[in-house]
């Protein structure tokens, strides 16, 4: 019997508007949606987690002190950030993501792309620099100290033929082992054996099988990046992750040798990412960097240390006049960005919450969260009574006693 065609047009009743209001709803579907293991690989954290929820809680301490008439219809966000004009001043951070979405961090960067901003790719992502470079062009590439300088030096150089725009190095990483939640059970690889294993974390998770089916691809967990040159088998995630704790850790004037080989090979800039402490930052300015991160690996890594929004402004007053600084760690709304560029900071970087986005719904999900940044920033400077971010300051804020983490000199 042929199907009436007022049934052919309806609507499955039960469709969810793909489309959500906050980073908070994104990360709620995120967890419905993704097989319990990938969730929490992206939920991460180390020990009793201090850190994780510092970095959260610590822009719930500051408040804004707004205008009540005077505003301004025009508000501009555009600034120029490490040499490249973006449309609002948040940046992709770069993540290791596997098995969050099949198109990874592809779909990051065509969403970055889409609205007009940088692309941090990892060293450890599951996406090729070529694919994600062609996706989008104002991609950076962030390196750990992994391996001998020969196969850094390799690394470069495919990243710099790609056509990256910078090299961003991240050197914050303790190898803190264990949380009190639990770690996430990864497999080394994906095989049969394996697949049998998860079936049960993951058969009722039909939407996220679904995407991976229909692209006939399921995660490899490799490191593409990695990969030696000429054709060489990439690197499991442990594979490489076993290199990384096995290269002795870097000096300061690793950090200058790593700066000054990227600026002969590419002439483009250089960021230093994990920098919290204000002696760190001048080490930094010295050791000839371009830009630095106030980061502390979002809660990943040493647990204790404090919420890098306490940290920006003593950083930002003592080097913000010779280098950029940057901000990441528990970004989540566009009043985030604009207490974080009050501080001091050129822009932020984001992770969880575009990871949210990706899971919640591909790239039209990592889309969604940069427009919740945007309208959330323009908020927040129509409420301030500004025209610009360059209008910003710390008057702008209500900022309580002992909120300021001063570290080093
Ligand atoms: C799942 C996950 C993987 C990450 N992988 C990397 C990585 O490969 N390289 C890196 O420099 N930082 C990595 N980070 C740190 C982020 O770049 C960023 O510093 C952090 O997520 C910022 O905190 P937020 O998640 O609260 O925004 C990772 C973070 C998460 C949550």
């Amino acid at each position: 019997m042929a199907r009436p065609e007022w049934l052919n047009k309806l609507e499955n009743p039960w469709r969810q508007n793909p489309w959500f209001e906050s980073v908070a709803v994104a990360q709620q579907r995120a967890r419905k949606r993704l097989p319990k293991p990938v969730y929490m690989a992206l939920v991460a954290g180390s020990e009793r987690g201090q850190t994780i929820e510092d970095n959260q809680r610590a822009f719930t301490e500051l408040g804004f002190a707004p205008h009540v008439a005077g505003h301004h219809a025009e508000r501009s966000m555009s600034r120029t950030v490490l040499g490249q004009e973006i449309s609002l001043p948040v940046i992709i951070s770069p993540t290791g993501v596997q098995a969050v979405h099949p198109d990874g961090e592809v779909a990051v960067a065509r969403a970055s792309a889409a609205r007009g901003t940088i692309t941090g790719l990892s060293n450890f992502a599951s996406k090729s620099v070529e694919e994600v470079t062609a996706a989008n062009p104002n991609t950076f590439f962030q390196m750990y100290w992994t391996g001998d300088r020969d196969v850094m030096v390799q690394r470069m150089q495919r990243a710099h033929a790609a056509g990256v725009k910078g090299l961003m190095a991240t050197l914050d990483w303790s190898f803190s082992m264990g949380r009190d939640w639990g770690s996430p059970e990864i497999p080394e690889k994906v095989d049969l054996k394996t697949a049998i294993r998860f079936a049960p974390q993951v058969a009722t998770k039909l939407r996220w099988m679904w995407l991976f089916g229909k692209e006939m691809e399921i995660p490899d967990l490799t490191a593409p990046n990695l990969a030696p040159p000429n054709g060489g088998a990439a690197p499991t995630f442990f594979g490489a992750y076993y290199e990384w704790m096995t290269t002795p850790p870097p000096s300061w004037d690793d950090v200058a040798w790593m700066r000054q080989t990227w600026a002969d090979l590419s002439g483009t800039p250089f960021l230093l990412k994990g920098v919290c402490r204000v002696d760190d930052a001048k080490r930094a300015v010295d050791a000839g960097v371009d830009a630095i991160s106030v980061s502390n690996h979002g809660g990943n890594n040493l647990d204790g240390t404090p919420a890098t929004i306490r940290a920006l402004k003593p950083v930002a007053d003592a080097v913000g006049d010779q280098i950029e600084v940057l901000l990441d760690g528990g970004v989540r709304r566009g009043s985030d960005v604009v207490k974080a560029l009050a501080l001091g900071a050129r822009a932020v970087m984001i992770g969880r919450a575009y990871l949210w986005g990706l899971a919640a719904n591909g790239q039209a999900g990592v889309e969604n969260v940069l427009d919740i940044f945007s309208s959330g920033i323009a908020s927040a400077l129509l409420g301030l009574g500004k025209t610009s971010i360059d209008e910003l300051s710390p008057d702008d804020l209500v900022i309580p006693d002992g909120f300021f983490r001063d570290l080093g000199e």
